[in-house]
């Protein structure tokens, strides 16, 4: 990304600079009240794509889309009457909730990693907020680290760790919360705690008037974001076969870099581009009924995350 990473006080004017690199699909870290956020346009699949080639995360999981306000949020979410009473009661905050993904909500697949749900947090901390305003998107944003390492909640923390790989850092200072917030989905009729976090269970579960229920068995509450632990990750219907370097016997080949494929990831062997397209190219692949190849991906940089979803989505089922 950049060798000269912006640092920037949190006042109107640098905040609309922030917002205008976050409209050129840049990466700008941000506060919250949790911890300070990586955020990219979240409609921009190529600018979220830089987000994990930033952070050298090895896996696509799904992040977590961060609106201004809750009408913000219903243009992307579907919220039954629990889940606006929850965003009710604690948003602004610490808390984020995964609803059903609403049709033509625009947010591009890598955010989602190809799910139909969205996690969606509407964050309190002023800067933030300014922020959301100024670029009149949404930003989808993790952690602003270095994969495998600890959260920020300083700038100078995202300074030390990612600081030449962003157009901006907000400094306001050191979060309040400190750790990510509490993430809450619905299994089977229930809510569950997919991640416990800045807001405690036990207020979330009063508000409901419900115990919270632990997710099923193969997603591990404490470390929902280790890879393959999320019950839902997204497979194709059809088999994918790996490493083709042509299509055999009526399969819908994906092609990467000089094998063109029915569709490419990235005809000129680009990985961000190739991550930003990878779960829309699966999902077209599928709807057309046809077994599935796959061109080879490099396993290098962006690749190597590319190619663990890959084999995830071939994995015998
Ligand atoms: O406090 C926070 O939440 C911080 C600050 C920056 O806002 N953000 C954060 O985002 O921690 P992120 O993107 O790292 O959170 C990703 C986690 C995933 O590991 C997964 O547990 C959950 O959010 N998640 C996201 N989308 C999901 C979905 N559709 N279904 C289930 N879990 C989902
Ligand atoms: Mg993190």
């Amino acid at each position: 990304m950049s060798p000269e990473t912006r640092l920037l006080a949190p006042e109107a004017e640098q905040i609309a600079y922030a917002a205008m690199m976050l409209a050129q699909g840049r990466l700008v870290a941000m506060p919250t009240e949790t911890v300070y956020g990586l955020a990219a346009d979240a409609r921009n699949g190529q600018a979220v794509a830089g987000i994990y080639a930033a952070k050298g995360r090895p896996s696509f999981n799904p992040l977590i889309v961060h609106a201004p306000d809750l009408a913000t949020a219903e243009r992307i979410g579907i919220f039954d009457d629990a889940a606006r009473r929850l965003a009710a009661a604690f948003w602004p905050g610490a808390l984020t909730l995964v609803v059903p993904l609403r049709g033509g909500s625009g947010i591009a697949s890598i955010v989602t990693a190809g799910l139909d749900t969205v996690a969606i947090r509407v964050p309190a901390h002023p800067v933030a907020q300014d922020l959301l305003y100024a670029f009149g998107g949404v930003v989808a944003a993790p952690s602003a680290n270095p994969s495998g390492r600890i959260s920020p909640t300083t700038a100078q923390h995202v300074m030390d760790g990612l600081g030449d790989r962003l157009a901006a850092i907000i400094d306001a200072g050191p979060c309040q919360v400190g750790v990510e917030s509490t993430i809450i989905g619905r299994q089977g009729g229930k809510h569950v705690l997919l991640r416990p976090g800045g807001l405690p269970a036990e207020t979330i579960a009063d508000c409901l008037g419900e115990p919270l229920a632990s997710p099923a068995a193969n997603a591990d509450p404490q470390r929902p974001e280790a890879p393959g632990m999320l019950s839902s990750h997204y497979a194709p219907g059809a088999p994918l076969r790996l490493n083709a370097r042509e299509a055999e016997s009526g399969e819908f080949l994906i092609g990467f870099g000089d094998i063109p494929g029915d569709t490419s990831l990235s005809a000129s062997g680009d990985l961000v581009e190739a991550a930003s397209r990878l779960f829309d190219a699966l999902h077209r692949a599928d709807a057309t009924g046809r077994p599935i190849a796959m061109a080879p991906v490099p396993d290098h940089g962006l690749g190597r995350a590319i190619n663990d979803r890959l084999r995830r989505a071939a994995a015998p089922r």
